[in-house]
């Protein structure tokens, strides 16, 4: 068993909110971790301190047994780590192929300015991105799609493309803030096929979901937060029991 992302004791306040405390779990690698508890739980700022977007008061976080607490965020793509956001990022005017080379673009050597004046090395690696984006695709069964502007495509088909182009930047660690948001329960359906197959594929993936169904049917370990706290870490089917979950969740909707 080898773990690949440790979270220490993290705690972060904001103001006069305590927003984490002292939050500890791990993910073993190609396992599916899921986030859930109720809005205002902390989830999103665990994520964007897994990701350098925020940084913590107190507590560590190791990726393949290197600190990155306070690695700078546009630097861990290259060292395998990849998120997508609670609300999508997509370029509207871009094709859903272009959005998902943006994905892959870390990956290249040839810089903004080299590939703004199309030097040759810079088209060599444009292409490459091209391929990348196209097996992407065709991964996601999405194919049909590729040259249509993203903003032109319904919002179940925008969160898939999501997930490719950060298929097409070939993370070992994927962190997905709700990415069920927003769709309905065909595209969910879709969506949890898609996170089962690049499960399968070998990406360790860390998932916030309010969506119960998806979170019983892809994940194997549940870290359950209510107001800043770790109320429970277990198996789906160990959380779903849990006194302390369910009373969490009182007064919310699970969907
Ligand atoms: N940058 C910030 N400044 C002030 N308060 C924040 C900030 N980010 C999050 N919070 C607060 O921290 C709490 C946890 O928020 P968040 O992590 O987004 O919860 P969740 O994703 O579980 O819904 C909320 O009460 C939220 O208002
Ligand atoms: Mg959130």
């Amino acid at each position: 068993m080898t773990l690949l992302l440790e979270v220490a004791g993290i705690s972060r306040r904001f103001g006069g909110l305590q927003a984490l405390t002292d939050v500890s779990f791990s993910v073993e690698e190609r396992s599916v971790q899921a986030i859930i508890g109720p809005n205002g739980a902390g989830k999103t700022t665990l994520l964007d301190i897994i990701t350098g977007f925020t940084r913590p008061d107190r507590g560590d976080v190791t990726f393949e047994g290197h600190p990155i607490t306070h690695a700078d965020p546009f630097r861990l793509p290259s060292m395998g780590l990849m998120r997508t956001f609670q609300s999508a990022r997509l370029v509207p005017r871009l094709t859903a192929r272009e959005n998902i080379m943006l994905g892959g673009h870390y990956l290249t050597r040839a810089g903004f300015w080299s590939t703004g004046l199309r030097l040759p090395s810079a088209r060599r690696e444009e292409a490459a991105l091209r391929v990348r984006a196209d097996a992407a695709l065709r991964f996601l069964e999405l194919s049909r799609f590729a040259d249509i502007p993203a903003s032109d495509l319904p919002a179940g088909t925008q969160r898939l493309i999501e997930v490719g182009r950060v298929l097409a930047g070939s993370p070992r660690l994927t962190l997905l803030d709700e990415p069920a948001a927003g769709l309905d329960d065909t595209e969910t359906r879709e969506l949890a096929d898609v996170l089962r197959a690049v499960k399968s594929s070998g990406i360790t993936m860390v998932i916030i979901e309010h969506n119960m169904g998806l979170v019983m049917s892809v994940s194997d370990r549940v870290l359950v937060l209510d107001a800043g706290n770790r109320i429970a870490e277990d198996v789906p089917e160990a959380v779903q029991k849990d006194p302390k979950v369910i009373s969490a969740y009182l007064g919310e909707v699970p969907a």
